[in-house]
């Protein structure tokens, strides 16, 4: 898929990966609309860009408010051809604390209600613009990009609420790629290590160098840029389907 002139929808699109998602496209001539809280920067990045880029406001938690914002995307630019998502949340809690209070079940809702369901729910409303495009000449309608994370294979102590997220993210990849390939809709799960996005801010210097001490190469955290290069990959390589990519310098978690 071409990016220039391609309409993209881009949950998550005003923080993080998600921004840096939106620049990546942006900068190769591509259109975008951000879905994501309200609240957020994503109003604030529409006004900087507004022949590119447009805000949709929008909990992903809640169906009525994705349909809607679905819809007003499409409509932004009159078609829809790629989704990346992006938005997500991530916090820790052990399932025992050291006075042998349970993991609450609360906690590990939470995440899978935004990072899943919410993903979920998304994917499905802009698959119906996707099937409504007419095919290039590879026979391509459109393009699903998922965020999912390393902490899907091998998740760390206290992640369990966030790992099954986005262990369920990675596990309906391929499911997914195969009912859409008669389709001409491509489905490809990146897994980011360490990214360098507000998700870090509380750690010290002390601690990024502890973490990135983990990667093979490079021992540097992984920026929003390189999430956003890859993105843009898989949408040029039609060939790409049904993978789940992970983009971690190596890394491992084994904490
Ligand atoms: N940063 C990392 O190290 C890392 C690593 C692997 C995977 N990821 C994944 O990449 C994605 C982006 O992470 P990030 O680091 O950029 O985080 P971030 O917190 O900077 O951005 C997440 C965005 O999601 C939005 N969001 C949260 N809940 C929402 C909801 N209910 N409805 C709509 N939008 C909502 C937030 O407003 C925010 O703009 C997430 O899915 C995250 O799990 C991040």
């Amino acid at each position: 898929m071409n990016i220039q002139d391609s309409v993209s929808v881009v949950t998550g699109g005003a923080s993080g990966l998600g921004a840096g998602v939106v620049k990546g496209l942006t900068e190769r001539g591509g259109r975008v609309v951000i879905l994501d809280l309200p609240g957020s920067a994503g109003a604030d990045a529409a006004a900087s860009l507004p022949g590119q880029v447009r805000f949709v406001g929008v909990d992903v938690t809640k169906p009525e408010q994705v349909l809607s914002a679905v819809d007003e995307a499409a409509a932004a630019w009159g078609r829809i051809d790629a989704l990346v998502s992006c938005a997500g949340i991530s916090s820790g809690e052990r399932m025992l604390t050291r006075s042998g209070a349970l993991h609450s079940l609360e906690h590990f809702r939470a995440h899978i209600e935004v990072n899943l369901i919410g993903l979920f729910d998304v994917l499905r409303r802009v698959v119906a613009h996707l099937n409504r495009n007419e095919p290039n000449s590879e026979g391509e309608r459109g393009v699903v990009v998922n965020l999912g994370s390393i902490a899907g294979i091998e998740g760390q102590v206290g992640q369990m609420s966030y790992s099954s997220s986005k262990g369920g993210v990675i596990g309906l990849t391929l499911p997914l790629a195969r009912d859409l390939g008669s389709r001409g809709i491509r489905v490809v799960t990146i897994c980011p290590g360490i990214m360098d996005t507000p998700i870090l801010s509380s750690l010290t210097p002390d601690q990024i160098e502890g973490i990135v001490a983990g990667n093979v190469f490079p021992k540097r955290l992984g920026q929003p840029a390189d999430v956003a290069d890859l993105v843009c990959h898989v949408f040029a390589n039609c060939y790409l389907n049904g993978a789940v990519i992970r983009l971690d310098a190596g890394m491992r978690l084994n904490f």
